[in-house]
């Protein structure tokens, strides 16, 4: 299966792809992943991102659709793969369709915005291994603390709520229209976000067919 996650920050993209990632044995690629490894390791993509990932604005197309076409001609994607965060603009679909990137569902997490408030106001993440936790939806076992490797969680950068209403104002702007495009490809599948993390699964399961 090829699959696109569409949504706004913290619409649980990523919860959803990992747990998909796991059900169906097929990668889970997060540009915002790639990203921030680069922008850790400082290396000159990292460097050109970092800017326009702190301030809640998009990071600019060409780098984008060299880092996802790179990605997808690796081993691991011959049998499918969830793409999280990526298209988020026209120019990034039309890339994918240029290199011929069948895609099979483009699937829209749906959540009014003042819940992406409440939701990217208790995220806490592991900086080691990426696993995400919510302070009151999907804690850890102890505050703080990773159950996957034991390392301290942090809050993220891009979190801070100023940058937040800036993503969210991105996400209308620039990747919402991406809703017509696959539209119009009869691609197009919406998922209204439950409030817990099990219900948002289950409902996606059964659009996607699942078991
Ligand atoms: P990226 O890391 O992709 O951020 P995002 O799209 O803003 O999405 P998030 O990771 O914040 O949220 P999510 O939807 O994955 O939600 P999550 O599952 O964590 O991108 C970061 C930046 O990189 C961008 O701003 C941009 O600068 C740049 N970038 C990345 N890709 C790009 C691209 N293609 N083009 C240009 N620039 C790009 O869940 C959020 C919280 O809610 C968690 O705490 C979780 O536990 C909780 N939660 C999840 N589901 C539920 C539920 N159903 N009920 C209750 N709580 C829930």
């Amino acid at each position: 299966m090829k699959l696109i996650l569409i949504g706004p920050p913290g619409a649980g993209k990523g919860t959803q792809a990992d747990v998909l990632s796991k059900k169906l044995g097929i990668p889970r690629i997060s540009t915002g992943d790639i990203l921030r490894e680069a922008v850790k390791a400082g290396t000159p993509v990292g460097m050109k991102a970092k800017s326009f990932m702190d301030s809640g604005a998009l990071v600019p197309d060409e780098i984008i659709i060299e880092i996802i076409i790179e990605r997808l001609g690796a081993r691991d994607c011959i049998n499918g793969f969830i793409l999280d965060g990526v298209p988020r603009t026209i120019a990034q679909a039309q890339a994918l369709d240029g290199h011929d990137v069948a895609i099979d569902t483009a699937l829209a997490i749906e959540v009014p915005d003042e819940d992406i408030i409440e939701r990217l106001g208790g995220r806490r993440v592991c900086p080691d291994c990426g696993t995400t936790y919510h302070v009151k939806s999907n804690p850890p076992a102890k505050e703080g603390v990773c159950d996957a490797c034991g390392a301290a969680l942090i809050i993220r950068k891009d979190d801070d709520a100023d940058v937040v209403r800036n993503r969210l104002q991105t996400y209308h702007r620039e990747t919402a229209p991406l809703l017509e495009y696959y539209k119009a490809q009869g691609k197009l599948e919406i998922s209204v976000s439950h409030s817990d993390v099990t219900g948002t699964a289950a409902e996606i399961f059964k659009i996607l067919g699942i078991s």
